[in-house]
């Protein structure tokens, strides 16, 4: 039992990043050298994908581009004997990978751009990555994680991770009946709630193992928080009919999707780059260094 093909939503106009993601993807903002979205396409190959699904938009094409062969940079490598780069320009897609792209005409929400994926995904399990979330897995990928699971169980898989109470309303929050430790069967599952009302901080994350079943559910899924089509609100009633699971992953998981979060990955994975570590190191100790020197400012009125 393998998921052999990945959904990737990447039609989202990435507003929090403008004017950056004006004119390009914000899934091509790089994490040191490398864009958000070859981090996602990795994570899902290492957990066995070989059918990639993009539902794209305007202004997404670079991420075609990044996908495709590009002769004229290969070819001028080549000639310049630049080895090493033209590797990793081959490396971005291992042979046997095949990418879809599918476009979704309107931002009508997550679940509006998995249900696009349907055609492609036809009657079979799938995963949904969401690129934005960055998680490094501390021994095995997350998706890798979660597939262990799913070929245990053999149901529907959702990552999540236990956020603090202020910040559910950021999340698809789930309420569990254990099942094993860092697992538990979805009882209820509620997008974006109130601090007030959220069942738990267990948050959902982007990623998901999904059976087909969802696209029906999806189908008939109206707006729900936001007026968008949410994922949310389809696995809500596919837990009265199907066992899904909640999986608390091993390891950091980034938010790409906000500035701060953003900043971090870079720090984070600028210290484990073979190439930068120790010069990336020493300057970050230098400046912390020059910071505690400072004499502290008085505190403001
Ligand atoms: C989406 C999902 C939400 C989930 C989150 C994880 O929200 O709708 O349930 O918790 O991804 O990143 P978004 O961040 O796209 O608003």
């Amino acid at each position: 039992m393998r998921i052999r093909k990945a959904v990737f939503p990447v039609a989202g106009l990435g507003t929090r990043f403008l004017p950056a993601t004006k004119a390009s993807a914000k899934e091509m903002l790089p994490i040191v050298d490398k864009p958000l979205i070859q981090y996602a396409v990795s994570e899902a190959i290492s957990a066995g994908a070989e059918e990639l699904i993009f539902i794209t938009g305007r202004s997404k094409n670079s991420i075609m581009d990044h996908f495709d062969k590009a002769y004229e940079l290969e070819a001028e490598l080549e000639s310049r004997g630049k080895r090493k780069l033209l590797e990793t320009v081959q490396e971005i897609l291992p042979p046997g990978i095949t990418c879809i792209y599918i476009r979704q005409a309107e931002a009508l929400g997550l679940g509006h751009a998995v249900l696009c994926a349907w055609p492609a995904v036809g009657d079979e399990d799938f995963s949904v990555i969401l690129a934005d979330d960055l998680i490094d897995g501390k021994l095995r990928p997350c998706l890798a994680q979660m597939q262990r699971v799913y070929q245990e169980y053999g149901t529907s898989v959702i990552a999540t991770q236990q956020v603090p109470r202020e910040e559910v309303s950021a999340y698809g929050i789930v309420e569990t009946q254990p099942v094993a430790p860092g697992l538990g069967e979805i009882r209820r599952i509620v997008e974006k709630p109130k601090p007030a009302d959220a069942p738990s901080n267990l948050a959902v994350v982007g990623r998901y193992i999904l059976t087909p079943r969802i696209f029906k559910l999806l189908e008939r899924t109206s707006g729900g928080a936001g007026g968008e089509i949410q994922l949310t609100d389809a696995i809500s009633t596919m837990i009265q009919e199907q066992t899904v699971l909640a999986y608390e992953f091993e390891g950091t998981r980034y938010d790409c999707g906000s500035k701060l979060g953003y900043l971090k990955a870079n720090v984070e994975y600028a210290l484990k780059h073979p190439e930068l570590a120790d010069s990336f190191r020493e300057y970050l100790c230098e400046r912390v260094a020059e910071w505690n020197s400072r004499p502290r400012l008085a505190a403001r009125k």
